[in-house]
Parts: C-alpha cells; sequence; structure tokens
C-alpha cells in the first residue's frame, strides 16, 4: 500500500487496545491470516490436549462407563445450553444431536410443516445454501406440499399476497454469498402475521451476530457447528426447538435417543418430552466435545463483544482499501453499511479460484465460491486489525492487477 507503515501502526494500537482478542498462542493460525471462518477456521492452541484428555482419562479409564460416569451422554443437551447462551435462547431449547446441517435441517424443516398441516407452501429463498434448497425441495416432495423458491426481497411480498398458504418459511439472516443481513425479528413477525412458523439457518450468524431466539419469538432454527463457532471439520449442527413449541414437534428422525426412555428399549416409539426428543441416535462424542471447547472463549467474551470487534476489523478492512483507491470498492457486493451485513464481505473478482490462491501465497486465507465470488470474513477472537492491513495490501494489488 502506499502508506503501509501508517496502516500497520495504526492496526498495531487498535490491536493493542483490547487484549480479549487476538491472543498470541490462544489459536494454531501457522501465522496465516484465517479470513475464512464462516468456513473453517483454525483450531485453539489447546484442543489437542483436550482431546488427548477425553481420550486417556475418560475413555480409556472408564470405557463404556464414561457415557454414564463422564456426562457424555447428557452432551447435546449441555452443549446446546452453553450455545443458547450465545444465541440468546433461554436453557432446554437447543440440543446438539450429533447430526450435520442437513440433516438437522430435514428433521426440523418436516417437524415444522407438520405443525401446519393445513397449509401448502413451504416458502424459501433463492439465494439459501443450496442444502438447504435441496432438503426443503425433499421434505414439500415427502410432506406433499408444493416448494415456493423467492427472492430474499420477494418474501414480504409474497406473504402479503399468499401468506394464508405457507405452512412453514425457511430463512437466513445471512445471506451466505452476499453477506447481507436480514432482521430476523421484523422477518419472523412478518411470517407470525400470515401464521406462518419460521424456521431460520443460523449457520452464518452463530458465534457472530447477536441473536435473540426468543426473545424475536422465533420457532425452530439449526446451523453449523464449524463456522464462527470453531468446532472443527464436520463439527455437529444445532438445533433450537422454541418451549412454546416442544410438545407438539413432531420429528420425522425418530431415533432411541429421542426416545422418553431410551434406556427401557421399547418397541414403540414415545418422544421425550422437550428438546430431547430432537436427538437422534448415539451422538459422536469426540466431535461434541471439540465444539464444547470451542466455545468457551466465545463465551468469555460474549456476543455483543465478538460482534463489536468483527464490525472494527470489516470496517478497517474497507477504509484500507479505500485508502488505498475508492474505487476498489466497486467490487464490493456487500451493504457498505454495516448494520446491513453479517460478519463477512464479499467482493467480485473475474476468477476467484485463482485469486483465493495468489493471495494463499501471501499469507492470507479467504473463501472462493466460483466463478466470481471472494469472501472475506473477520473472526473475531484470532483475527487481527495487522492481518486485516496484509489482506488488504495483498487484495488491493490484485485488483490492481486485473486492470
Ligand atoms: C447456510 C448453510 N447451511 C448449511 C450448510 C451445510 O451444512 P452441512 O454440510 O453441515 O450439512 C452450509 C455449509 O456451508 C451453510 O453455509
Amino acid at each position: 500500500m502506499t502508506d503501509l507503515s501508517t496502516l500497520t501502526a495504526e492496526a498495531r494500537r487498535r490491536d493493542a487496545a483490547d487484549p480479549r482478542f487476538g491472543r498470541p498462542g490462544a489459536y494454531l493460525t501457522s501465522g496465516i491470516a484465517h479470513l475464512n471462518g464462516n468456513s473453517l477456521g483454525p483450531p485453539r492452541a489447546s484442543l489437542s490436549g483436550e482431546l488427548e484428555r477425553a481420550v486417556s482419562k475418560q475413555w480409556a479409564r472408564r470405557q463404556v462407563g464414561a457415557w454414564f460416569r463422564e456426562g457424555w451422554l447428557d452432551l447435546p443437551r449441555s452443549v446446546g445450553d452453553k450455545l443458547a447462551v450465545l444465541l440468546g435462547a433461554g436453557p432446554g431449547q437447543i440440543v446438539v444431536a450429533g447430526e450435520t446441517t442437513s440433516t438437522t435441517l430435514f428433521n426440523v424443516l418436516t417437524a415444522a410443516c407438520r405443525l401446519r398441516d393445513d397449509r401448502s407452501v413451504l416458502l424459501a429463498e433463492t439465494g439459501a445454501f443450496p442444502t438447504d434448497l435441496y432438503i426443503a425441495a425433499s421434505v414439500s416432495t415427502l410432506l406433499g406440499r408444493r416448494l415456493h423458491v423467492v427472492p430474499g426481497t420477494g418474501i414480504e411480498t409474497f406473504l402479503r399476497e399468499e401468506g394464508h398458504r405457507v405452512a412453514v418459511a425457511l430463512l437466513a439472516p445471512v445471506d451466505f454469498r452476499t453477506g447481507e443481513r436480514r432482521d430476523v425479528a421484523a422477518a419472523t413477525a412478518g411470517c407470525h402475521a400470515a401464521g406462518a412458523v419460521t424456521v431460520w439457518d443460523l449457520s452464518h450468524a452463530a458465534g457472530i451476530l447477536p441473536v435473540r431466539l426468543d426473545g424475536d419469538e422465533v420457532d425452530l432454527a439449526v446451523g453449523c457447528g464449524y463456522k464462527y463457532l470453531g468446532g472443527g471439520p464436520g463439527a455437529p449442527a444445532f438445533a433450537y426447538v422454541a418451549r412454546r413449541w416442544q410438545s407438539r414437534v413432531d420429528f420425522p428422525l425418530s431415533g432411541w435417543h429421542g426416545h422418553a426412555e431410551p434406556f427401557a428399549l421399547r418397541p414403540e416409539f414415545e418422544p421425550a418430552s422437550g428438546i430431547d426428543r430432537a436427538r437422534t441416535g448415539t451422538p459422536s462424542v469426540l466431535g461434541l466435545l471439540a465444539l464444547n471447547h470451542a466455545l468457551d472463549p466465545l463465551l468469555d467474551v460474549g456476543t455483543e463483544a465478538l460482534y463489536g470487534r468483527n464490525r472494527s476489523l470489516a470496517e478497517f478492512f474497507l477504509d484500507c482499501l479505500e485508502y488505498r483507491n475508492p474505487g476498489l470498492l466497486s467490487h464490493l457486493i456487500t451493504p457498505r453499511e454495516p448494520e446491513r451485513r453479517g460478519g463477512h464481505l464479499a467482493f467480485r473478482v473475474p476468477d476467484a479460484d485463482a485469486a483465493a490462491e495468489t493471495l494463499r501465497e501471501r499469507g492470507v486465507l479467504v473463501d472462493a465460491r466460483p466463478p466470481d465470488l471472494l469472501r472475506f470474513a473477520f473472526a473475531p477472537l484470532y483475527v487481527t486489525h495487522e492481518h486485516v492491513v496484509r489482506a488488504a495490501s495483498g487484495f488491493c494489488d490484485l485488483l490492481e492487477g486485473l486492470s
């Protein structure tokens, strides 16, 4: 950059101002700037020890008894309750059943549709993550409903005109491509006014944005464990069911861990009361322990501070670009106003894969969404303002090389 030393000095000043973030050695970053936490961030340095203890002290020492004596059986609930703090939900409404987000969404979406058997339409956004659309199509076919997919901006209009037919609206607080944010409270209220049940995919919001599931009267929700939550590759997903629905939801995946008395081993299924009925089968304990471990530093800092840091990093990135050449911001497809954004910024470039590779060679990891989308995510705990200068500098060089 023209004046890299000025920006670097400013970055160091900002980083030094709050020691809760960017703690040296807390995450295994290998010196790389990880601007891809909306996909998979680095592990905590203490994770290996945590897993090693689980293997040698819990598994090896207690063997099968660890299910009861080490709290393994309760992990889906206890990790869910921890997550609830980040997501603005009271205890007993979130479970981490050990499934993928796709399976969890299938279970939750089917149950949501069954709550409105009298209505024919399942509503989704064109910009939804593909798995959400695939699952929504499958659920619609299975239940004999009609999937209606409209652009995000068309949801309100559709609800106004056809709302009386809508059983369920599947929505996301953040567009996974553009990073644009949707107002959860307003959209949920709009769906409720039409008599529809809401299912939110929180994958790009959990661990980065302030979410108020209870306060915003969300009905049901799901989300990935491996993005900003940092649970690691293939971390289990979570499901939220508002308490007011818990005695009525009828999940299609009626596995024995969702039974009222799993160890009675009865031949007939009787759903557990409360959120436990969203459980399925034997959960992946090591995956749950890794996610559990990842949540502690997020909880220590709290959602408002996480969000504040995210905004500071993203704004600084945009400031660096503007400082170098305001014209470069024409590549930005995310809204410029911070309150209209999720945790990442998205830019259009001619060849996203090649651009990501160029940045990787300069020690910056970003997400490419071919053919032409580059996403920069600003995870609060391990991305520093100094990383941001490095990323912005590399990206400016790249963009200027295009012209
Ligand atoms: C918004 C959203 N939902 C769902 C998924 C898929 O989740 P899974 O692979 O855990 O099924 C992703 C993956 O990136 C996603 O971004």
